[in-house]
């Protein structure tokens, strides 16, 4: 056993941490914050996913004995007053259904927008790459980070709301506008085929 000194969400904690424990036994098993999920257990789904002095890291891959010191954020952390403007977002723009990729990618997201507040689609994409949602599917989420993001996605949310005014045209039984064909002028001396 160890002991390690950190903080998760602003709280000082000093811990003695066996050999094989993870963060993210700590944060559930010892501190109670099962807000951070834990899908695979080794690195790929991203659904542990905390911050780690400003990291996005995945919480089941980091040993507890290498807090010391450190600051973490889970999602529990992430606003004191009501939803973070991400979860909002997510609320607002439908990107949860079951909810359990919902904490990681919500942290994964905080990470890249604190670091670059602008990002374009490809940077959101890019810093979701880890997160691994079953049921919902991406659009949604990127379009709820886009929200939040800054100027550089901000096509993209443009684009989608064209797809649902269209969409919505679609359901309402409004034929969409043809452009009539445009003939082409027969060229001097010759017939137009
Ligand atoms: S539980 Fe940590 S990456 Fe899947
Ligand atoms: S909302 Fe169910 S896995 Fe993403």
């Amino acid at each position: 056993m160890i002991e390690v000194s950190f903080s998760v969400n602003g709280a000082a904690h000093t811990l003695r941490v066996g050999p094989g424990e993870r963060l993210i036994d700590v944060l559930r098993g010892r501190l109670g914050l099962t807000g951070t999920k834990e899908g695979c257990g080794i690195g790929v789904c991203g659904a542990c996913t905390v911050l780690v002095d400003g990291r996005a890291e995945n919480a089941c891959l980091v040993p507890a004995a290498s807090l010391e010191g450190a600051s973490v954020v889970t999602v529990e952390g992430l606003s004191t007053d009501g939803l973070d403007p991400l979860q909002q977002a997510f609320l607002d723009h439908h990107a949860i259904q079951c909810g359990f990729c919902t904490p990681g990618l919500v942290m994964s997201a905080r990470a890249l927008l604190d670091e670059n507040p602008e990002p374009t689609e490809e940077e959101i994409r890019t810093a979701i790459r880890g997160n691994l949602c079953r049921c919902t599917g991406y659009e949604q989420a990127i379009a709820a980070i886009a929200s939040v993001a800054g100027t550089g996605a901000r096509a993209l949310l443009d684009e989608q709301a064209g797809l649902i005014r269209s969409s919505a045209r679609l359901e309402a039984g409004v034929p969409f506008a043809r452009t009539p064909p445009t003939s082409t002028p027969a060229p001097e001396g010759g017939d137009a085929r």
